[in-house]
């Protein structure tokens, strides 16, 4: 499969950065943005990405903005969908995708959480579709989870796999449609009981944060948890799974602390406050140790074996 021409829909946060890795890789991509002015950023936005990591802004001029979701589609042969995070929304995208795009494109949709299945039931042609959940910044993060939906078919996810290596990224196939695929659920598996540590008085969100990123955090670049099962010994993890599993937090919904804070306007950084005050310097400061943090990485892939790939 020549999977050249990469067309991209929503120009937001993920959008404009999953456009910035193909072009980076020399491919050509067309992105249809629903605002204007938004769409009218894409390229300098780009450059400014490029400029933070050191890399030719050239690469900016091989993305096209485009005004009508027709035109960015009508010759691509991969199409990935990153506007907000809402099911109607998606499934009405992806019905005028399918109107418009040739009928052997890959459609992925770059949802964090939603089943591809449910994105795209509308489809008639649903062997082609699938989820690619790249994580943020896309340019800078090397994971790509590729989901395999219901009806997707083997060699199309092997070919967008296949692509995504090609533009040195670490595409790993997720073989079953769960919400939240494999990281988003590792994740906010962690979120849970963090919250559940501060609601139940037993330390503050910056206690929280210091633990975590002084301990087990220090390690997570290079040892993933079953690694470290591994190190440790799957006895020793038996063991502490019988004292430990039984007491961890089963909130089987979002936890009432959460509730609370987005109900009075605590909304993190963006307003000031969340689970913690942050003043607009405090909050540049900690996106840019981010973004130091990250430029470390040397190497598209990281440190670590290649997980198995089918
Ligand atoms: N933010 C993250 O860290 C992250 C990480 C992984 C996946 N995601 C997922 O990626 C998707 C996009 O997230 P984001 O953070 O980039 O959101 P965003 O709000 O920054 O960007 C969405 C963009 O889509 C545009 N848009 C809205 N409707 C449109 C339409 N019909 N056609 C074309 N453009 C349209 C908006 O104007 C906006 O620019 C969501 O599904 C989100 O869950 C986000």
């Amino acid at each position: 499969m020549q999977l050249t021409r990469i067309a991209i829909i929503g120009a937001g946060l993920m959008g404009h950065g999953i456009a910035q890795a193909f072009a980076t890789a020399g491919r050509e991509v067309a992105i249809y943005e629903a605002d204007a002015e938004r769409r009218a950023g894409i390229r300098a936005r780009v450059r400014a990405n490029l400029r933070l990591v050191g890399q030719d802004e050239a690469a900016a001029d091989l993305i096209s903005p485009c005004g009508d979701l027709s035109g960015a589609v009508a010759a691509a042969d991969v199409v990935i969908e990153a506007v907000p995070e809402d099911l109607a929304l998606k499934q009405q995208v992806f019905a005028q995708v399918e109107a418009a795009a040739p009928a052997n494109a890959l459609l992925a949709s770059n949802t964090s959480v939603i089943p591809i299945t449910h994105i795209m039931a509308g489809l008639r042609h649903r062997h082609r579709a699938m989820g690619t959940h790249w994580w943020n910044p896309p340019y800078q993060i090397p994971l790509v989870e590729v989901v395999q939906a219901r009806d997707t078919g083997a060699a199309e996810i092997a070919a967008m796999m296949g692509l995504l290596s090609a533009i040195g990224k670490m595409p790993v196939h997720v073989r079953k449609d769960v919400p939240g695929f494999i990281g988003n659920r590792l994740q906010h598996a962690l979120w849970r009981e963090a919250i559940a540590l501060v609601e139940n008085g037993v330390c503050d969100a910056a206690t929280v944060d210091a633990v975590v990123k002084a301990s087990f955090g220090r390690r997570l670049a290079v040892l993933g948890p079953l690694e470290n099962a591994d190190l440790v010994g799957t006895d020793l993890a038996l063991m502490v799974h019988r004292y430990i599993l039984p007491d961890l937090d089963r909130t089987p919904g979002p936890q009432a602390l959460l509730q609370e804070l987005v109900a009075s306007g605590r909304l993190g950084m963006k307003s000031g406050a969340g689970f913690r005050e942050w003043s607009p310097d405090e909050a540049q400061a900690l996106r840019a140790t981010l973004a130091r943090h990250l430029d470390t990485f040397s190497g598209a892939n990281g440190p670590g074996p290649a997980p198995e790939s089918d």
